[in-house]
């Protein structure tokens, strides 16, 4: 879990990174390549597809598995339904079965976990997925 963690902190940095630039340019030429022998897992949540793209652009380049979190019972389309809905997630401490299962998840060497913030905070179905039981 501290792995996923460490993990976390990479991504959110790297979504940063590119949210703060106007014109934002991936050249991973310029950058450390990813061993080619690792295992390796992209986990996100997207409602409007910001962090998919993200998610997208690092899969390219870097290759793994992509997963998104889905949800048992999905979440409203509506914003204002959805924010309150999380509030009282969040509010309750309730975190939302999810419909994606990761099998074997410790065969993963190196995991990037995507989300936006929601309510000031990391979304429930993420939560979620550090806390399956
Ligand atoms: C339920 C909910 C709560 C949100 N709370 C915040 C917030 O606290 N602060 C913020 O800056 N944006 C908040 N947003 C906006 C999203 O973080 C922002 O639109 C993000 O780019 C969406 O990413 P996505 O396209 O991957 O879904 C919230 C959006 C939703 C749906």
């Amino acid at each position: 879990m501290k792995k996923l963690k460490n993990y976390s902190v990479w991504f959110c940095a790297v979504l940063l990174l590119l949210s703060s630039c106007s014109r934002a340019q991936i050249s991973m030429s310029e950058e450390k390549e990813m061993p080619k022998d690792k295992n390796i897992l992209i986990v996100y949540v997207s409602r409007t597809k910001n962090t998919k793209t993200i998610a997208g652009i690092i899969h390219q380049n870097i290759g793994g598995t992509l997963v998104e979190l889905e949800l048992q019972n999905p979440y409203p389309e509506d914003y204002k339904a959805i924010v309150d809905q999380v509030a009282k997630e969040n509010e309750t401490n309730f975190l939302p079965p999810l419909k994606t299962n990761i099998d074997n998840i410790d065969k993963y060497d190196v995991i990037f976990l995507g989300f936006p913030t929601w309510g000031m905070q990391l979304p429930p179905p993420h939560e979620k997925f550090f806390k399956p039981k």
